[in-house]
């Protein structure tokens, strides 16, 4: 019998919530789960009921081998509209069916503009300039019959908390999120059934400016990107068990008043006075004699959406890891990993005392690092009540990137259980897996996953602590293939691309933003960069890679053309190559002052021109796909003659590039840039000699580090890859792991050896560019690898290499688990490969041989292995750590762990 023991629930289209979802046909998905060698699906039945049981759809028994993304087999969902599905599944064609699924149900949210019934509301009187107090706004209403089912719809220009009868709705953090608030403001929806009662009920929010109206920006930045004014959108639908309806919503009926949280920043953390605090303020009954009735405003003008991926949460909390006193004589608490999130404290003392928690990554000097921060205080303080009981607080409308944490005035002798770190994130599925026998090499990765989840908050940034945490769009661009593998954000990623098409294609030139959302002023918002505008077709196309899910390519390929199309046309203007000089190019090169990270090795025109053939020929891929022959034709020839143009100008007959870098020998081969079979072999010869002469030391800034060991392998210089993996002197991968590193740096030496912090502005402990070479590490050194979008073949060719003994890495596909490593067991060499359940593997062994192709279930498959005995040296440069070296940052090699490196 062939049959899968079970099938998952579907979900639907990339949510993993489908709570309030915007898609009114949602795709669906599910997993066979099975042992059964060689599973393959035959055919599958959906069944969707409506909440009264009646049947929407049934496909009956429907061959194929469809599970990712099907279809919705539906009549169109309604705004407020719930469905059940359940899924089955045939394993051949002539066996019995899986048992059915367990039911999953999906809601959607309001899809409709017409369907927001609510005023928007807004507690500011006046003109007022900010940093504001936290306004608490709240209504009381009357529920006059049992409540079958309540939902609660709602967004804000701020950032909102809000409460039923003094309950908290949802545990989401930092709501609504960071959209493109001119063109999406998205929504939520809440369950809150079970928060209301007959009788009298309040409910109330707490409304920060966050975002919307809140300082934004560098060198001081500015407030009021958005608007002038926070306020409150929020329905409250409210079913009886007789069948009426009542909506109680935002109108000229609610009222506000200033709460405890006095200020409330972004950047600068928040301000809290216990003393203030209004009891019982979001239940019925409160006193509200002194608070003023809101001011009803004009209806949003962007787009309220819906989610396309899970919110911010508290995902976890780490306790205090030791406790130091600084060489000044303050108390700072280590919490041993860089994180991003807040603290909590329980505090006990007299009134009117004042806690001030104030945030670094490292320590210099034995201090709070507080230069990397730039204008970002980072300091919350908190006004203790004084009621002779612990109180516990934690932020609301802030997050600080920290591993250390200095707490001044702290009543009493510090008790290092009273205070936790939360750490937040948008609630990503962890997806990917890498480690080997290399401990340090692990620590790097795991560093990797930290910076992820870290700059994963609502929207993909460069950091999370100084006066930046922007969408920049280049940082992304590169880091994209590692997010998808190692977290399901799909659902994430997908809506940040939404603003990044709304705000490129609102642009006159079509250009896309160095940071979405765009809040750039001109000049430096205004114009194209090459890698930075390369996000617009890089990120969807990591994404396609993964999931395999083209109405997601479907849906950016406007953005994906214009950006190509303005991209070209400034290659035209530039008389045949894209000129510009004023590009960010091979960003933070380790060989950059540290006062310019954009003066690389490397001409920032060929870093530009080669992204624009490389995104045209993934442009030409994508409109195949698409079935847009005709574009798909003019791609092809614009990529042949940027391709053209960048032999003209930047190789040499004989495969020289005029940037003798490593970057630049990367990007040529990696993106197939040379013509000649020659010049690609000389070219690879080049980039192993500079690799060498470097010591194995990285010579790449943004634009390179995710490509050099690709490149290095296509070039059959495997071993070298590996060197450079393993290397620790600075500038390397694993140097910030030997000075203490828990997360990955902006640049290569944000600590220099002595300890000290660089001294230029770029010196983010927690910036997740540098680790896009995570991906290389997954498909490469473990093998495991898509071979088509989507997972359905997958291609298992790992290249070991000295000094590993073994590596492995897993990664739950949209099929199921898939896992591939190796390991060295005396003279042989252990490929074991685990495939999931209607997929296939080639798997290719390693020292060449035929590949086999497998079907689901564990393989193992054996080769010989001999021991390349041969060290892989520096030809001609006898190696001296820090001698003769170019290492590019002018520093000295590592002596070994550093305790403070964020
Ligand atoms: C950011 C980067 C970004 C760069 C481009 C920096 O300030 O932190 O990661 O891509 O600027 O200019």
């Amino acid at each position: 019998m062939q049959y899968p023991k079970t099938v998952t629930s579907p979900t639907f289209e990339h949510h993993r919530h489908p709570l309030g979802i915007g898609e009114s046909a949602p795709r669906l998905s599910w997993r066979a789960v099975t042992d059964e060698p060689d599973w393959t699906q035959s055919a599958y039945r959906i069944r969707v009921e409506g909440t009264d049981g009646a049947v929407l759809a049934d496909t009956g028994r429907t061959p194929g081998d469809d599970s990712v993304l099907v279809p919705w087999p539906g009549p169109p969902l309604a705004s407020r509209a719930r469905a059940t599905v359940r899924v089955r599944v045939w394993g051949g064609a002539d066996e019995a069916p899986s048992p059915w699924s367990e039911p999953a149900t999906v809601e959607t949210g309001l899809l409709d503009p017409a369907d927001w019934k609510a005023t928007l509301v807004t507690p500011d009187t006046g003109e007022e300039e900010g940093p504001l107090p936290v306004a608490l706004l709240r209504r009381d209403f009357h529920v006059d019959a049992d409540i079958a089912s309540a939902r609660l719809y709602i967004t804000a220009h701020g950032l909102h908390e809000t409460e039923i009868n003094g309950v908290r709705v949802g545990d989401e953090v930092l709501e609504p999120g960071w959209t493109s608030y001119n063109h999406r403001l998205r929504h939520r929806t809440h369950d809150v059934t079970a928060l209301l009662r007959p009788g009298p009920n309040t409910i109330g929010a707490l409304l920060g400016e966050g975002w919307y109206t809140g300082r934004l920006g560098w060198d001081g930045g500015r407030r009021h990107h958005y608007g002038r004014r926070r306020a409150l959108l929020a329905q409250l639908e409210m079913r009886h068990t007789d069948g009426t309806v009542r909506t109680v919503t935002t109108d000229g009926d609610w009222h506000w008043t200033a709460g405890p949280l006095l200020r409330s920043e972004l950047y600068d953390g928040e301000h809290y006075d216990a003393r203030l605090e209004r009891d019982g303020w979001s239940r019925p009954g409160h006193d509200t004699h002194d608070w003023s009735t809101v001011r009803e405003v004009p209806p949003p003008t962007a787009r309220i959406t819906a989610p396309t991926g899970p919110p911010v949460r508290r995902t976890r909390t780490v306790p205090v890891h030791g406790v130091l006193t600084t060489p000044s004589g303050r108390t700072v608490a280590d919490f041993g990993q860089n994180l991003v999130g807040r603290l909590r404290i329980r505090v006990t003392g007299p009134a009117g005392h004042t806690v001030t928690l104030r945030h670094a990554e490292v320590l210099e000097n034995g201090e709070l690092a507080l230069r990397p921060l730039r204008q970002a205080a980072a300091t919350d303080s908190y006004v203790l009540r004084g009621t002779g009981q612990p109180e516990t607080w934690e932020p609301s409308f802030t997050y600080h990137g920290f591993r250390y944490a200095e707490l001044d005035g702290w009543p009493g002798p510090f008790d290092p259980a009273a205070v936790e770190a939360v750490v937040i994130h948008t609630d990503l599925e962890r997806t990917g897996w890498f480690d080997s026998s290399d401990p340090l090499l692990n620590r790097f990765h795991e560093n990797v996953v930290h910076s992820l989840l870290g700059n994963f908050v609502d929207l993909p940034t460069d950091c999370p602590q100084r006066d930046e945490r922007m969408g920049w769009t280049g940082d992304i661009a590169v880091f994209a293939p590692t997010a998808a593998f190692l977290h399901g954000c799909t659902g994430m990623l997908s809506g940040w691309l939404r603003d990044l098409a709304a705000e490129q294609l609102a642009r006159p030139d079509g250009s896309v933003p160095l940071v979405v959302p765009d809040i750039l002023d001109p000049p430096m918002g205004g114009r194209p960069h090459a890698l930075w505008g390369d996000a617009a077709v890089l990120v969807p196309w990591a994404l396609y890679q993964e999931t395999g899910d083209l109405g997601l390519l479907r849906a950016q390929y406007p953005s994906m053309t214009t950006w190509i199309a303005r991209a070209a046309g400034e290659e035209t203007e530039g008389g045949g190559l894209w000129h510009d000089p004023d590009q960010l190019g091979d960003w933070l090169d380790p060989g950059a002052p540290p006062d310019d990270p954009a003066a690389a090795r490397t001409d920032a025109g060929l870093v530009a021109l080669a992204h624009l053939v490389h995104s045209a020929d993934l442009l030409a891929e994508t409109a195949d796909r698409l079935d847009e022959k005709g574009d798909a034709a003019r791609h092809r020839a614009l990529a042949s003659r940027l391709r053209s143009a960048f032999a003209d100008e930047f190789v040499t007959p004989s495969g020289r590039l005029a940037s003798d870098s490593q970057t630049a020998y990367a990007l040529a081969l990696s993106f197939g840039l040379l013509t000649h079979e020659t010049q690609r072999r000389r070219a690879g010869e080049r980039l192993a000699q500079l690799v060498r002469r470097s010591g194995f030391r990285i010579a790449t800034g943004f634009a390179g580090t995710p490509l050099i060991c690709d490149a290095l392998c296509l070039a059959g210089h495997a071993p070298l890859a590996h060197r450079m993996i393993a290397e620790r002197h600075c500038p390397s991968w694993l140097y910030p792991v030997t000075m203490g590193a828990t997360t990955i740096w902006e640049r290569w030496d944000s600590m220099l050896p002595d300890g000290s912090v660089n001294p230029g502005q770029m010196t983010s402990f927690n910036h997740y560019a540098l680790g896009s070479v995570a991906d290389w590490l997954h498909r490469t050194v473990a093998g495991l690898a898509a071979a088509e979008p989507g997972w359905r073949r997958i291609r298992v060719a790992p290249i070991p290499g000295a000094p590993l003994t073994w590596a492995r890495a897993a990664h739950l596909t949209p099929f199921g688990r898939a896992e591939a490593g190796w390991r060295i067991e005396g003279t042989t060499l252990v490929v074991d490969v685990l495939v999931p359940p209607g997929t296939r593997a080639d798997i290719h062994p390693p020292g060449g041989g035929t590949p086999l192709s497998r079907g689901s279930g564990r393989h193992v498959v054996e080769v010989p292995y001999a021991p390349d005995d041969r060290p892989v040296t520096m030809t001609g440069h006898p190696f001296v750590a820090g001698s003769d070296v170019d290492c590019g940052c002018g520093a000295q090699p590592a002596s070994g762990a550093g305790p403070h490196g964020g």
